[in-house]
């Protein structure tokens, strides 16, 4: 995943440090997804921890420049940050199992879900940090 989706739909918010976390998050979900396509399980969990901590760091990043702009949708925003932590935590429990398909499907699951986050929500609340900073 670059600035774009498959489709064509770009991806930047227009704030740099944000557009640059999400690459970041996409850099390290395309490491997972590297490493069970090769069926090499070593290593895993580590990168699964780093992501987990990752998308900890990246949403509260989000949530503090939110809320100092004064974001009205706020509470409905981090109420969808937290489910998808919950969804990274459920990939570290299945990390644990090893078995390297399921992984997989849920590296798919996240990298879709974080995408349409990207382009319905953040995407919608970063314009109002845009114009109310
Ligand atoms: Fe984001
Ligand atoms: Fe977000």
């Amino acid at each position: 995943m670059s600035s774009k989706t498959a489709s064509g739909q770009p991806l930047h918010t227009g704030i740099g440090v944000i557009d640059s976390q999400h690459q970041t998050f996409f850099t390290i979900l395309n490491k997972i997804r590297k490493k069970t396509l090769e069926g090499d399980s070593s290593d895993l969990s580590s990168f699964i921890e780093e992501i987990h901590l990752y998308t900890l760091y990246h949403f509260e990043s989000e949530e503090i420049m939110m809320q100092k702009a004064g974001v009205p949708n706020l509470e409905e925003h981090k109420k969808i940050h937290q489910d998808f932590v919950e969804k990274v935590e459920e990939l570290k429990l299945k990390c644990i199992v090893e078995d390297e398909d399921l992984v997989q499907d849920m590296t798919d699951t996240l990298e879709s879900w974080f995408v349409n986050h990207i382009l319905n929500i953040d995407k919608r609340d970063l314009e109002y940090v845009k114009n109310n900073s």
